[in-house]
């Protein structure tokens, strides 16, 4: 497993194109209310825009893409609804993993996947299995994900793996426990749909990503819209705890030897 550098422990270095990218896709059944439509259209055309989204993101070398999309708390939603959203996972799985390992994409899903049942289970254990080896963008679909969840599993994990264990944990034992510890923290946050809130999405990883929200319907966000939250992202000075006049004299210090292994 890699070892990616902490934000609040070290200062992660900055690249103009973010290396990961999560967003939370915000907005299907307002899409669909504006158009008199059901609420599953919505969804539908939201499941095009992530293969949009998805091949933008490889195109501009994003090396990381997370995608929101069934949260722990979705369960609350009319039984129809998670019923339909069940569907759309299963087929979407069905058909794009073959498409997704011809691109080079490694296909990852995080959360707690057995209150799905037996299908779903499976077919991501095969998708994952098929795309593992492969050398282009990871592609993390967060399905029953909680950010405190997450935190939970990884202490569980944490105590169970070190039942002897005297003095304090570490931050980076604890986030190598995480769904996630395969990835580096998101450089970039998208929310589309309009609200301004995390909804339990990446607690623990957020802690110094940038946040860019939009009032864009997720069936509406496009490469164009994509590209506008990547330059928004790129207009930022990133100061983890440090002053602006730190910051520019970081970046026109020499790499240090770590950064140029
Ligand atoms: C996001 O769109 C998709 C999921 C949460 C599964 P919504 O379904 O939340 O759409 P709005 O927020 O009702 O418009
Ligand atoms: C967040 O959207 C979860 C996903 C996009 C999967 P919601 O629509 O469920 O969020 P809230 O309920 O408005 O906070
Ligand atoms: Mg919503």
């Amino acid at each position: 497993m890699p070892s990616f550098s902490s934000s609040t422990r070290d200062i992660p270095q900055v690249k103009a194109v973010p290396r990961h990218i999560a967003i939370i896709m915000d907005g299907n059944g307002r899409w669909a209310k504006q158009r008199m439509l059901p609420r599953a259209a919505g969804h539908k055309r939201g499941v095009e825009i992530v293969r949009e989204v998805v091949k933008a993101c490889a195109a501009r070398g994003v090396e990381y893409l997370t995608l929101f999309a069934f949260s722990s708390e979705n369960w609350r939603r009319p039984a129809e609804e998670v019923s339909l959203l069940k569907q759309l996972f299963i087929l979407a799985l069905e058909r794009e993993a073959e498409k997704l390992h011809r691109n080079g994409i490694i296909l990852r899903v995080v959360g707690n996947l057995a209150p799905f049942g037996n299908k779903i289970t499976e077919l991501v254990a095969r998708a994952e299995q098929l795309t593992r080896d492969n050398k282009g963008m990871t592609l993390t679909i967060a399905a029953n994900y909680g950010g405190r969840w997450d935190l939970l599993q990884a202490m569980q994990c944490l105590i169970e793996s070190q039942p002897q264990r005297h003095g304090a944990f570490t931050e980076e034992q604890l986030a190598s426990c995480l769904a996630m510890a395969y990835a580096p923290e998101p450089d970039l946050f998208i929310r589309t749909g309009g609200e301004q809130r995390i909804s339990n999405f990446l607690l623990w990883q957020l802690a110094y990503s940038e946040f860019y929200f939009t009032d864009t319907l997720w069936p509406d966000f496009d490469a164009a819209a994509l590209d506008q939250a990547i330059s928004s992202y790129q207009r930022r000075e990133r100061r983890f705890g440090r002053t602006s006049e730190q910051v520019e004299v970081a970046a026109k210090a020499p790499p240090k030897k770590r950064e140029l292994a």
